[in-house]
């Protein structure tokens, strides 16, 4: 960690925005952030009334915030609104309602281009799909699908309907969709035949099969035809999506919605073995996704935006669908992998659609560069005029990478901090004003007030380390985690109770501008790829087979990955273990969470290294999986247990 610290305290470069995108950027001068900026904090009240306003209410709110039960803030109280109205109907009054509101392109190449139009036919169908099921406001709904436009179109058929949605990333097995799935008691599953990955189909429906069963709440499965690949459908259970829209009504109203209504759940990892279930409520994350949108990508109305997430993730939820079609403008969406059918396929997609804006993840740079500088030039990539990365640290040389290839120096590159639980980018530059500096997500978006803090809760100077904290509460936050008030209260309130701050879970730290720059997750979770893991999760996963008496799972620096899975496993007595037997168990992990959470490398020992309390000494664990990444699996389990009892001896 000190390590990355110095590195980055190094970096002295800034990158001004350039002064043709500054001259027509929405927020264009720094005077103007600051004023915003500072009415954002002293009178968010004004503040955030003003921006909800530029969105349609059916029912102007009361209040805006409300901050006497904390931490179960409400924001809009008294307002009715609907977010699907807002993304789609709001916009068919104008000469957008034929502008191209979703671009997909399939990983094989198939293209289908919905108008806002046509997407608001499409959503009315599937919201009277929805409740011919039998689905009412209030019902979850859980959505396991490819990226297919029928993805946006359930969700905000679910959000016309009052019905909350909880979308299960499609690489994950069917056991986490048992899991979320029961901890939510969702009614229905929205699926797939199948989806396009790397050149192969994914059985979604297979993993459907094998969850509905242990889920007694489920009554009806939705199925979308995308491969074309044969599936079993369970008679009464099962029904064609294309069959539910046909004999359903076109037109259905969006429902006026309480404010404070909830929108979606997100399971997200957390310190312990359970994934919370992160909610969501309509109108404060309507509203923050909005501006943020609106601000951070310097949307114009003839911009064509791609973010290259995956709906499985918050991103997606963001920043592909609600807060970009909130803004009326042109999504880009695409099925497949980067590589399919080779490394180029981005820059393709960039020059065929003459995408404006591009957001992405470090992870993805890294590929990118690794694949070579080959591929993106190859393409006129230059209707780019801005760029964005979320989800980890970005590396200097990766930024500068992605700077000089795809931005050809000429586009600013937005660094953006958040969490599936801020709901909304929190921390990053906004383009037309403000320098970047690669590595540093950069300063608080408006109403955001950020601090670095000890463990005491004391200021912590420019330069050096802290927690990452939010003094204030602001509208996209999470309302609370699904069923589970007291494990929301204690996770990110209890630890700064008396304050009232919320903890993020990150440590950080600010240079003397003020430019904020995130070091990593200080609690049990791993952020492999851009994508949070809990190291509770696996291990879990690694207990669940015969093979395992315990296990501890640490991440470890991994050049593409940004962090790899290490686990340490140990074996029943007498139990004899073979490397062959290390494939099995990456499976096996592979089965219980997907495909994503396979331990990079696993490790067998005779016993876990623990203090004399009991705990496993995870920061040993650390090193030893960090300091011999190259040896990989080589360590011996001698040199394991000096290791160990040396700590042992400098602790006592
Ligand atoms: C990390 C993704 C550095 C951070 C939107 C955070 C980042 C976690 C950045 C949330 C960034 C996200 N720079 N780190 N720009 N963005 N993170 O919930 O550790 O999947 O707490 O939300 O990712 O991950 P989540």
């Amino acid at each position: 960690m000190s390590n990355q610290i110095e590195h980055v305290l190094e970096e002295t470069r800034f990158f001004e925005p350039p002064a043709a995108f500054a001259s027509q950027a929405a927020i264009g001068t720094r005077e103007e952030y600051d004023r915003l900026y500072k009415q954002s904090i002293d009178d968010p009240e004004t503040f955030w009334g003003n921006v909800a306003s530029e969105l349609h209410w059916f029912k102007k709110w009361d209040r805006v915030r409300n901050a006497e039960n904390r931490p179960f803030y409400k924001w809009f109280e008294g307002g009715k609104t609907n977010l699907s109205y807002n993304c789609v109907d709001r916009h068919l009054d104008s000469a957008r309602k034929n502008k191209a509101a979703i671009i997909w392109e399939g990983e094989p190449g198939d293209q289908v281009i919905l108008t806002y139009q046509e997407l608001h036919q499409r959503v009315c169908l599937a919201a009277n799909g929805l409740k011919k099921l039998g689905v009412k406001k209030g019902d979850r709904v859980a959505i396991y699908m490819p990226m297919i436009p029928e993805l946006a179109i359930a969700m905000l058929a679910c959000a016309r309907i009052g019905a909350i949605h909880s979308i299960i990333f499609g690489g994950f097995s069917a056991n986490a969709i048992v899991d979320r799935v029961q901890d939510a008691d969702c009614t229905t599953i929205i699926t797939a035949d199948g989806g396009w990955r790397r050149g192969s189909v994914v059985d979604l429906k297979v993993a459907v099969d094998e969850a509905a069963p242990k889920c007694p709440t489920v009554k009806n499965v939705l199925v979308v035809k995308r491969t074309n690949t044969a599936v079993t459908m369970a008679e009464g259970r099962d029904h064609w999506w294309h069959e539910v829209m046909a004999s359903v009504d076109a037109n259905c109203p969006a429902e006026p919605l309480d404010a404070e209504d909830p929108l979606y759940i997100l399971y997200t990892s957390g310190s312990t073995g359970k994934p919370k279930g992160i909610l969501h409520s309509t109108g404060g994350y309507m509203v923050g996704t909005y501006v943020t949108s609106k601000y951070i990508f310097d949307l114009r109305e003839e911009d064509t935006y791609w973010c290259t997430a995956d709906i499985g993730w918050v991103t997606g939820h963001s920043y592909i669908v609600y807060g970009i079609l909130a803004n009326g403008a042109t999504t880009v969406m695409y099925e497949g992998a980067p590589n399919q059918p080779g490394p180029d396929r981005f820059w393709q997609i960039v020059d065929k659609y003459k995408v404006n804006i591009f957001y992405t993840a470090p992870t993805a740079i890294r590929a990118f560069a690794k694949w070579g500088d080959q591929h993106p030039a190859k393409y006129d990539l230059s209707s780019l005029r801005l760029l964005g990365t979320v989800g980890e640290p970005i590396n200097p040389e990766a930024w500068m990478w992605y700077h000089r290839n795809i931005g050809r120096e000429r586009c600013p590159i937005v660094d953006t901090w958040w969490q599936t639980e801020t709901g909304a980018i929190m921390i990053t530059t906004l383009p037309g004003v403000m320098s970047a500096k690669p590595g540093s997500a950069g300063l608080p978006f408006f109403g955001v007030k950020p601090a670095i803090v000890s463990e005491e809760g004391e200021d912590v100077d420019a330069g050096h380390s802290g927690l990452l904290v939010v003094k204030e509460p602001w509208p996209s936050m999470l309302r609370t985690l699904y069923g589970d008030d007291a494990r929301y209260k204690e996770v990110y309130w209890s630890k700064f109770e008396k304050q009232g701050w919320y903890l993020t879970g990150d440590g950080a730290f600010c240079d003397k501008n003020g430019y904020y720059m995130i070091i990593g997750r200080l609690d049990d979770v791993i952020n492999v790829s851009g994508h949070r893991l809990g190291t509770m999760e696996i291990e879990s996963a690694l207990v669940s087979s015969p093979l395992v008496a315990e296990a501890a799972v640490v991440g470890f620096p991994h050049d593409l990955k940004g962090q790899g899975i290490c686990a340490f496993v140990s074996v029943p007595t007498g139990m004899e273990v073979t490397e062959a037997d290390k494939e099995k168990l990456r499976e096996h992990v592979a089965h219980e969470i997907g495909a994503i959470a396979k331990p990079d490398q696993i490790r067998f020992t005779d016993s876990l290294p623990k203090t004399r309390s009991g705990k496993i000494m995870r920061r040993l664990l650390r090193d030893i999986a960090a300091g011999n990444e190259t040896k990989q699996d080589t360590t011996t389990l001698e040199d394991f247990g000096i290791l160990a009892k040396l700590r042992e001896d400098a602790e006592s």
